[in-house]
């Protein structure tokens, strides 16, 4: 179904769109007569990408850790399907041992999480410029929660969402706009592969988090992704889109009135 239909005919680049939410989300993008270029080093989760969704869709092994396979993607997916008009960056690591993590892997992190997503924009954007696009950044909740046990993670998504707020400011006067969004704990790889691909323990747990009393479906973020390209945001710049059900806006006392609790005598 066509949601926005000054999404077709144009070409976005998606990095870390190999995995589950990536993979939805470059399925979004189709539907609305996009093309899609899946930058990942996921060669099997990228192929079968390619599988599913088809001709548009087409595949680049890069290491946004690498500044030459950036170069050999933008040169690839340029080759193919002429220009770039909508960068979003899904990419990220799960690397974090709290308090203990190595220097090697904080770094290691920032390079996936952060600084390959900079360098895209960075060396996209005389093209974003040039065709009016768009940059969509992957923030999260855990941007703006203490989680026990996670300083890498939180760290990361938090300076995505500040890096985020810089670019909207320097390629504003460009033509090109910035956002971001926050997912909530979403279906993914990562949660199918810790829950066994349980999908009703992830919803038993990480549901009472989020006011459905249910995680989110990766379609359900796409659909802000597409929001956030399509000219109907047009004004909406250097923010972060909350996907989250709800989880930023509920206190502790969640949908329990703990009140009532101390009138009980
Ligand atoms: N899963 C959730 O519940 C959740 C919640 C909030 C936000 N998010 C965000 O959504 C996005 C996707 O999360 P996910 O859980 O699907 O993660 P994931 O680990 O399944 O996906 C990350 C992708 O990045 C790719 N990648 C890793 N290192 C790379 C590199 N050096 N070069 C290129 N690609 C590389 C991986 O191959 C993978 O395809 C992330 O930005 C994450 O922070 C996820």
């Amino acid at each position: 179904m066509a949601l926005y239909e000054d999404l077709a005919g144009r070409t976005a680049l998606i990095a870390g769109g190999a995995t589950l939410i990536g993979r939805e989300l470059a399925r979004a993008f189709v539907d609305q007569g996009c093309r899609v270029v899946i930058a990942d080093i996921d060669c099997a989760g990228g192929k079968q990408a390619v599988c599913e969704l088809g001709e548009g869709v087409m595949f680049v092994e890069t290491d946004v850790t690498s500044d030459t396979a950036i170069d050999a993607c933008l040169a690839a997916a340029r080759e193919r399907f002429t220009g770039i008009d909508f960068l979003v960056n899904v990419t990220t690591s799960y690397l974090d041992d709290g308090p203990a993590t190595s220097r090697e892997n904080w770094l290691r992190a920032l390079d996936i999480g952060l600084v390959g997503a900079a360098v895209l924009a960075h060396k996209l954007a005389d093209e974003l410029s040039a065709r009016k696009g768009v940059i969509v950044n992957f923030s999260s909740v855990s941007a703006h929660r203490a989680q026990a046990g996670r300083f890498v993670y939180p760290a990361i998504k938090a300076a995505m969402a500040q890096l985020t707020r810089s670019q909207a400011l320097e390629f504003a006067p460009r033509g090109v706009r910035v956002n971001a969004v926050a997912p909530g704990w979403t279906w993914s790889n990562v949660l199918s592969a810790l829950s066994g691909n349980d999908r009703a323990k992830v919803d038993a747990v990480g549901g009472p988090f989020h006011m459905p009393g249910r995680i989110a479906e990766a379609a359900e973020i796409a659909g802000a992704v597409l929001f956030l390209c399509s000219g109907a945001s047009s004004f909406v710049v250097g923010t972060e889109i909350r996907v989250d059900g709800g989880y930023l806006a509920m206190g502790p006392e969640r949908g329990e009135v703990p009140i009532a609790t101390l009138m009980e005598h």
